[in-house]
């Protein structure tokens, strides 16, 4: 069997691979004869991967980028459960490829993605005649490696531990959140890496000179999620164990998800890179018409302010008459969705929800027929409370449920630290959580029905494979800023989020709150001025956009909703225009389709002035470019509501001037004329 055919049989275990939406513009297969090679170069020449096997037969790799030493004698490796796979290797065979294609997202911050790579494949036998496979890719961006298990005589892999390590030639400073965070949702910290602890996957990273890297995961289907422990210079894979403290159970053939490390000179190439998405397998969903990018406003910031609940009472959030009223705001709006929470039996215990009967005030036909005669989707939402195996028995009748009331998005939830799976009690990070998660997108494509996962696994770039996963929680969401008991999160936290969790894939932050009053928890409070929740709809990616707060409360800033009914939610292209990590971020996107750019630029407690070249713009073309500015007084505590708005013409030679108060913002819709 060659080599190649042993990732491909390990990869069908999950998928069968249909490449119908790829659009491949070139595509180069190419074998290299040389004999046994152990090294491969990245398309452009800059970065090399060298691996070896040490005097003990332990697999090791180095990582030079520009002739300097990036990572240096790098173990890798298991513990498995009937021994160790840490050394006693022999390379048995070698070979390189390199492919290079484009193809084609279904939604996302880009149209074309090129997938341009140098591949190093190792065949490896261990001394206890099992084998195991090594998969390197290097791309202009960084490098990635898969672990592969061929097809052998015993073919069950019980795996206690990888043995993955990265140790940094020169020592980076790291933003991370520390791998026990519950559900991710934490600010993010940056320490140096020596005194760093243990962060959730992913990390990013500030090198010593200047450069930028971003390490994670990509097609993470059936393995445990990997964390990070530090010792020094050198970071390891710790992965999420079962509760019985084994990592996975795989049968062979199998090959985990791929590791990846971005290497970036700069800012906006660590965001343009787009390596987790072309780690992934192509599109298993055939026809994907139905699944379609939108912004939505929901039943929901009330019951985060306390002024509404789930459970059904005299302040029942989801009723009839209720949903109406922001069905009705929605079709009147140009909104695409509306969220109820709290429509289903369940929420005085949150032990079992019934996720296909409604509180009596809520009449699920009737709401259909209305959102159908408005053009307006309902958004469903199945919270489980963590008891996935409930609701994974019943995934097929819930489905048909919500299909037969034209719902085609729903909003999952998994409010317990440790969820219920069909395997028992687990981490939900854990391969069993894992399963179960990757088990929920693949039922719910075959109902046309696209998922907003809350409490998720890291996302690592499934999306390209099933599309109607469209976003993911996994983040310290705006609904911090309703009750979190600090006050609510720092205003540098939406300056940090870009280069870290949003880098893993869509968010569901929940921007534009239009009104920070908070009678029930006076201390706490969005720290923003109303520019700058404008502009996160911008700088936060998500196909999903949720507008989140009440219709009441949209009426009182006309002017400046203008600009979410606007702004898109999927692109042809985006580009990181200018930023730092924690200071401030300035993001430029086209709408896919359209010659139309949105621009949105937030700061941290800073005010600050930036310059912004409009370059970006189409040559020799005239555009109408209508500006939501913070205000000359504007301040996120003092003055939050202070705007001004004004609309001019502009071209590609251009250049603007943006000031930005303390939490402030900015946000653009520059028009094609
Ligand atoms: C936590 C989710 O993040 C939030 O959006 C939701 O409202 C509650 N769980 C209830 O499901």
């Amino acid at each position: 069997m060659k080599i190649e055919d042993n990732r491909a049989l390990a990869a069908k275990k999950t998928y069968t691979t249909t490449y119908l939406l790829t659009f491949t513009l070139s595509i180069m297969l190419m074998f290299t004869a040389c004999h046994q090679p152990t090294r491969v170069t990245s398309p452009d020449g800059r970065t090399q991967v060298a691996f070896r096997l040490d005097e003990k037969g332990t697999p090791m790799y180095d990582v030079v980028k520009d002739g300097k030493a990036v990572l240096t004698d790098c173990p890798m490796g298991f513990v498995l459960q009937d021994g160790n796979l840490t050394e006693g290797f022999e390379l048995t065979k070698s070979q390189t490829r390199s492919l290079d294609e484009t193809w084609e997202t279904v939604w996302g911050e880009e149209r074309f993605i090129r997938n341009h790579y140098k591949e190093l494949q190792l065949c490896l036998r261990h001394k206890s005649d099992k084998r195991m496979d090594i998969c390197f890719r290097v791309f202009d961006d960084g490098f990635a490696f898969s672990y592969v298990f061929p097809e052998q005589a015993v073919d069950s892999v019980v795996i206690m531990s990888e043995e993955t390590a990265y140790r940094f030639a020169n020592e980076p400073t790291v933003w991370s959140i520390p791998w026990r965070t519950e559900y991710y949702e934490a600010l993010w910290h940056k320490t140096p890496i020596s005194a760093t602890d243990t962060a959730c996957s992913p990390i990013t990273l500030e090198m010593a000179d200047g450069t930028y890297a971003f390490m994670h995961e990509a097609a993470l289907t059936d393995y445990p999620a990997q964390n990070f422990i530090f010792d020094g210079q050198t970071t390891r894979t710790m992965l999420t164990p079962w509760q019985n403290g084994v990592a996975a159970y795989e049968k062979a053939p199998f090959a985990t998800p791929w590791r990846f490390v971005i290497l970036a000179d700069d800012l906006p190439q660590l965001l343009a890179s787009r390596i987790m998405l072309n780690l992934n397998e192509p599109c298993k969903i055939e026809d994907t018409s139905w699944i379609k990018p939108m912004k939505f406003i929901g039943i929901w910031w009330g019951m985060h302010l306390q002024t509404m609940t789930w459970e059904a009472g005299p302040r029942h959030g989801a009723t009839t008459k209720n949903m109406k009223r922001y069905l009705q705001f929605a079709a009147e709006n140009g909104i695409g969705g509306v969220l109820a929470e709290g429509w289903n039996l369940g929420w005085e215990t949150w032990e079992h929800f019934d996720f296909t009967t409604p509180y009596p005030d809520w009449n699920m036909d009737e709401l259909s027929r209305y959102a159908d005669s408005l053009g307006v989707q309902i958004v469903g939402h199945n919270e489980t409370g963590g008891n996935a195996a409930d609701y994974e028995k019943d995934l097929d009748e819930i489905y048909t449920y919500h299909q037969a009331h034209g719902i085609h998005v729903i909003k999952t939830g998994y409010v317990s630290p440790i969820i219920r799976t069909i395997d028992g009690l687990q981490y939900n990070r854990s391969q069993a959580g894992v399963r179960h998660y990757r088990k929920v997108i693949e039922t719910a494509a075959k109902y046309h029905i696209c998922i907003d996962n809350h409490e998720p696994v890291m996302p690592t770039g499934l999306q390209r494979t099933y599309p109607n996963l469209l976003t993911q929680e996994g983040v310290r969401g705006q609904e911090w800023n309703a009750w979190g008991t600090d006050g609510g999160s720092p205003e540098e936290h939406v300056t940090v989020l870009p280069f870290t969790r949003v880098m893993a894939g869509p968010v569901d932050y929940t921007p534009g709150v239009f009104n920070f009053a908070n009678p029930i928890h006076p201390d706490t409070r969005v720290h923003a001025t109303l520019a700058n929740q404008l502009a996160l709809f911008v700088v936060l990616y998500s196909p999903l956009q949720m507008a989140c707060d009440l219709p009441e409360n949209y009426l009182l800033h006309p002017d400046m909703f203008a600009f979410i009914q606007r702004v898109p939610c999927d692109w042809e292209q985006s580009r990181l225009v200018d930023g730092r990590i924690g200071d401030y971020v300035v993001m430029a996107r086209q709408e896919r389709g359209t010659e139309d750019w949105f621009v949105g630029a937030v700061t941290d407690e800073n005010s600050r002035d930036i310059t912004l070249p409009l370059d970006f713009l189409k040559p020799d073309a005239t555009y109408e470019m209508t500006v939501y500015a913070d205000g000359e007084d504007a301040d996120w505590k003092t003055a939050p509501y202070s705007t001004t708005i004004y609309t001019r013409t502009v071209s590609a030679k251009d250049t603007i001037r943006i000031h930005m108060a303390a939490g402030g913002g900015c946000a653009m819709d520059i028009k094609c004329l």
